[in-house]
């Protein structure tokens, strides 16, 4: 069955799969770690631009090595989870700088890497190097579950251990790089999540989840996400053409990031200019200036938490005090900075 199923695979992509994309075929292992650390939480759609644009402004691992941290979080803004951000230029600056720019080609060196965990490891040791490591991601638990028809929840320490020898036993050990992609596109393209082209897939012969009309419920997850709910306030607060900002250093979402003066809210928000104002006095009791505008609230789901935040514009007549942890910058100066996506989006349609 393993067999079949591999050789089906792969037939499928000498003569059906018409995926393309700038990383495939690609041998350079820096290129190829680029592209997969872009795509470990990004869709290829979203992920394409991002990827010519870091290619382009940084050709080679010294290029991104060399580069100024501020140049690189603006690249990546909009991606998200910039903890990738940082361990992409801390594992930049390790090859560049301490392994005189040479890539491990070895698992174990790759896996060690800042950033790089199992699956990111099995892919760049396929590709680049053509190593016999199997890649175990979304894609492949969904098509493994559906074929073999598991339900063990892909997040179980059980599961995960029969997932993993299953995936090692479908590989192609002669064309370890061709089979990852392949089983990646396959799932992308054909055994998607919503929706699978069963009609005409050429596993339909003995996949469990065909058969058995299962396809809508594997794979199985034992958890589901909780999400807790933050309220922001942010406050655009601008004196003689400048605007208050910071740099968010906690280790908490955004970390690294820009933002204006924020006050945290445990409730639900008000949107409107005299709950503002007072808020703002909370910060900066004895402030002065006109508020020019308060938006509806805004919302973003993240992976863990669903943020709920209301901007509002304020004109200042007085400075704030100094060692607020907040400096004031001019418009020009804003845009080199990388902001969170919530605060950008914003932007594009309220601009300063
Ligand atoms: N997702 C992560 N890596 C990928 C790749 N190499 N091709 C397609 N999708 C991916």
């Amino acid at each position: 069955m393993q067999k079949d199923f591999t050789g089906r695979l792969l037939h499928w992509n000498e003569t059906e799969n018409t995926r393309k994309m700038p990383w495939k075929g690609e041998k350079d292992p820096y290129k190829i770690w680029l592209s997969e650390i872009i795509l470990q939480q990004t869709r290829v759609e979203q992920g394409l631009a991002y990827y010519e644009r870091f290619i382009a402004a940084f050709p080679s691992i010294r290029d991104l090595a060399l580069a100024a941290d501020e140049q690189v979080f603006k690249l990546w803004e909009g991606l998200g989870y910039y903890s990738r951000c940082r361990n992409l230029l801390a594992t930049a600056r390790f090859i560049a700088f301490e392994r005189n720019g040479i890539f491990p080609n070895s698992y174990e060196d790759i896996l060690a890497l800042k950033g790089v965990g199992p699956y990111t490891a099995a892919a760049i040791a396929s590709f680049a190097y053509d190593q016999p490591f199997a890649v175990l991601d979304g894609n492949v638990f969904r098509v493994i579950s559906r074929f073999f028809g598991i339900s063990t929840p892909i997040d179980s320490s059980d599961g995960k251990n029969m997932y993993a020898q299953l995936a090692n036993s479908l590989l192609d050990f002669d064309r370890p790089g061709a089979y990852n992609q392949a089983i990646m596109d396959f799932g992308a393209v054909i055994c998607k999540p919503q929706l699978p082209l069963c009609e005409g897939c050429i596993q339909a012969v003995e996949c469990q989840a065909f058969r058995h009309k299962w396809f809508g419920m594997l794979p199985v997850k034992s958890k589901s996400l909780v999400r807790k709910t933050r309220f922001l306030n942010f406050f655009i607060l601008s004196y003689k053409g400048g605007f208050y900002v910071r740099q968010r250093t906690a280790n908490d979402i955004w970390k690294d990031l820009f933002e204006w003066v924020l006050l945290e809210s445990d409730a639900a928000l008000t949107a409107n200019d005299a709950a503002m104002r007072e808020k703002l006095a909370v910060l900066f009791p004895g402030w002065r200036g006109r508020v020019l505008q308060v938006s509806a609230p805004q919302k973003q789901q993240l992976t863990h938490q669903n943020i709920e935040g209301i901007f509002t514009r304020v004109e200042l007549e007085f400075p704030l005090p100094p060692d607020t942890g907040y400096q004031l910058l001019p418009a020009d100066t804003l845009r080199q900075l990388a902001f969170p996506r919530f605060i950008t989006r914003y932007l594009e349609k309220n601009p300063l």
